[in-house]
């Protein structure tokens, strides 16, 4: 990959020295894959990881179910608002909405280098990008409205950073990776307030470990969601979502057009 990456021997040579020198191979490139995209990663930017990709997939999954349901009540042509909060590179938010097309997307980061790199990666989907602490800089029109909340906020717990391999140690943000005391101090600030966010029918996205999953199921459901867990073996990816009941007189979890 660095071989097809450098333009000029000593380019190459340069990348190889980043490389044995520990830089992981993603900030090496600038760029990681996920979900068959292209993602910008900056150094010292969190590099998306393979297992994430099972997250998109059970939000698409979700995503689809509603707009299958509008369009059968005649609401054909809605949009899902879509919310990538703790982005990263954005490169959550940006494979929504390569798969499903029609989003209203918003994302937020606290790191100012996050907040650049997600601005550059979710672009192409007009996605708009905001740096601050998590629900704290969304616009106010939002709340009520969101159909897909998706959290892949920093989930290991602060005495295991350490046991982390030195790319993720020393090459990513400690902001992008301790959770706490037991990893699940910034989901739990983000269940507690995800039902205000939330669309009638809409749905919180967040990872784990497996075996935070019960505390992170507890959590969805103190905060008012309906949880349930889902699991991938081939990933190692555990993903727990909240979603919030959705009463025929509310507004759906899809907005009419444009
Ligand atoms: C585990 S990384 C995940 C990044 C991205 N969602 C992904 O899956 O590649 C967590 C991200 O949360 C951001 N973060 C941590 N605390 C935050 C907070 N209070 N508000 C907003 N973002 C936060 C970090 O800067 C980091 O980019």
């Amino acid at each position: 990959m660095l071989m097809a990456a450098a333009r000029t021997p000593v380019g190459l040579a340069a990348m190889v020295d980043q490389r044995a020198a520990g830089q992981p191979l993603e900030h090496v490139l600038g760029w990681a894959e996920f979900c068959g995209l292209r993602i910008a990663v900056e150094p010292g930017v969190f590099i998306p990881r393979r297992r994430t990709e099972f997250l998109v997939r059970q939000a698409v999954a979700l995503a689809r179910q509603a707009g299958a349901h509008q369009a059968g009540a005649g609401q054909a042509g809605a949009r899902v608002v879509v919310v990538d909060l703790c982005c990263g590179s954005g490169a959550v938010g940006a494979a929504l909405a390569a798969a499903l097309g029609r989003v209203e997307l918003h994302a937020v980061d606290i790191d100012p280098a996050a907040v650049r790199c997600a601005r550059r990666n979710v672009a192409a989907a007009g996605g708009r990008v905001y740096q601050g602490d998590l629900y704290g800089p969304l616009p106010a029109g939002l709340r009520g409205r969101i159909g897909i909340l998706a959290a892949n906020v920093p989930y290991v717990p602060t005495g295991e950073v350490g046991l982390l391999p030195p790319e993720a140690r020393m090459h990513e943000p400690m902001v992008a990776l301790d959770g706490g005391g037991d990893g699940l101090d910034v989901l739990r600030r983000v269940t507690a307030a995800a039902p205000v966010w939330l669309a009638p029918g809409g749905h919180l996205l967040t990872e784990t470990s497996e075996r935070q999953a019960p505390q992170a199921i507890e959590a969805v459901a103190s905060g008012g969601l309906v949880p349930r867990v889902a699991h991938s073996a081939e990933l190692n990816a555990t993903v727990v979502i909240g979603s919030r009941p959705g009463g025929p007189d509310e507004r759906p979890m899809l907005a009419a057009g444009p």
